[in-house]
């Protein structure tokens, strides 16, 4: 249907014409340590997805992987949190899990969390991004993954390409984007949600994005009509086996061009290597480095912390890629910056700012120390 007529009808969307694009993630094992992905674990996923493609239940599929996380991207017309689909999700990391077991990788099963799945993966350690939309005459969308840090590493990036005219050039010269965006913000440590509109509650949007430990941007909608610009793998946080579920490793989808930022805009919100936590251990700050999916594998100190980008059109629900946008030598001055501020970083050896607040540390000694020291810390007179 020509985007015209849909938008000219607003609002109710007919249902069954809406696509549903999931990506699911988990670490179930590295190669070596936490560096990369077994070339064995990439089969058993594209394995179990090709028997869920045969079966209609997926229109289409690839299998990715940043770093030691595997990345199932998937098309299909069963809605966001479809129990079916986050259930073959979960089957095909359980039986990662025992591929990793078997070949003895690190960390088997690091992000199955639960013993057995119950209802939506969310929760039970796998990170999960969705949305569903009428697909448009043309739909290109990226898939943004990382590795070695959380999903508040994409607030940065996604106020500069749905909020900052110095990024987006559409936010000023498109008609369609002038409007701005909504952005739906997660208190991942309070459990509650808030949508802040831009550019007119720009100043306080900034101020919960510019905390990415505790806030997270979850989704991103256009306000001219409401449809969906991007979501990310954001969650409440979750205490489980020690763990706070779904902090890791974050994917993100972005919608692009035709009253979206361009596909240059979405990337160009990445051209910058800011600091984000989850290095070394999930507990140092280092910069964020767009690369290849080739050089997807960290390495100095388990980082710095890396995310790739692929681009795909949509074509009925078929994937048509990907394109491996930061394989791009445009990138190269970035991850020159992110090197120099990885050596920088690294200088700091156990101090904060690289070393994350004791509050954050995933690792900590400090009970163990503490008790240790007992009576060893003198009270001072007042
Ligand atoms: P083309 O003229 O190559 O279609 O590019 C349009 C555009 O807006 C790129 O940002
Ligand atoms: P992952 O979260 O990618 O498994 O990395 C864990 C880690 O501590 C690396 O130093
Ligand atoms: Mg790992
Ligand atoms: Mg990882």
């Amino acid at each position: 249907m020509p985007q015209s007529k849909r938008k000219a009808k607003s609002g109710t969307k007919p249902k069954e014409k809406e696509i549903t694009l999931s990506v699911i993630k988990a670490d179930v094992g590295g190669f070596v340590g936490h560096a990369t992905m077994h070339p064995a674990l990439m089969k058993v996923a594209e394995r179990g997805l090709q028997t869920a493609k045969k079966s209609k239940l997926l229109v289409d599929f690839r299998v990715a992987h940043c770093g030691d996380d595997l990345e199932l991207i998937m098309t299909h017309r069963e809605g966001v949190e479809s129990e079916e689909i986050h259930k073959m999700a979960w089957d095909i990391f359980m039986a990662g899990t025992r591929k990793a077991q078997q070949l003895k990788l690190y960390a088997a099963g690091q992000d199955m969390l639960a013993d057995s799945f119950s209802g939506n993966i969310k929760g039970l350690g796998p990170g999960c991004a969705e949305m569903s939309f009428v697909e448009r005459k043309s739909e290109p969308v990226i898939i943004f993954m990382a590795d070695k840090t959380s999903p508040g590493a994409y607030n940065l990036p996604l106020f500069r390409i749905f909020g900052d005219p110095f990024n987006t050039a559409g936010l000023v010269i498109d008609p369609s984007m002038h409007g701005g965006f909504t952005f739906l913000v997660l208190d991942v440590l309070e459990n509650t949600e808030v949508r802040l509109s831009c550019p007119e509650e720009m100043y306080d949007l900034l101020v919960f994005l510019g905390a990415p430990s505790r806030y997270m941007v979850h989704s991103v909608y256009r306000k001219s009509d409401g449809e969906i610009g991007a979501t990310a793998s954001t969650q409440r946080l979750n205490l489980m086996a020690g763990r706070y579920v779904g902090k890791d490793d974050p994917v993100l989808i972005i919608r692009t061009q035709s009253g979206f930022p361009a596909v240059g805009e979405a990337l160009e919100g990445f051209a910058f290597p800011h600091l984000v936590e989850g290095w070394m251990r999930g507990s140092h700050h280092g910069p964020l480095m767009p690369v290849s999916s080739k050089d997807a594998q960290p390495t100095r100190f388990d980082g710095p912390p890396r995310v790739i980008a692929h681009g795909f059109q949509l074509n009925n629900g078929s994937l048509e890629g990907p394109v491996d946008f930061f394989g791009d030598p445009s990138f190269d001055l970035t991850r020159q910056k992110a090197n120099e501020i990885a050596e920088y970083m690294r200088r700091h050896g156990p101090f904060e700012p690289h070393r994350l607040p004791l509050s954050e540390m995933e690792y900590t000694t400090l009970p163990q120390v503490k008790n240790k020291l007992e009576g060893r810390f003198k009270k001072l007179q007042d």
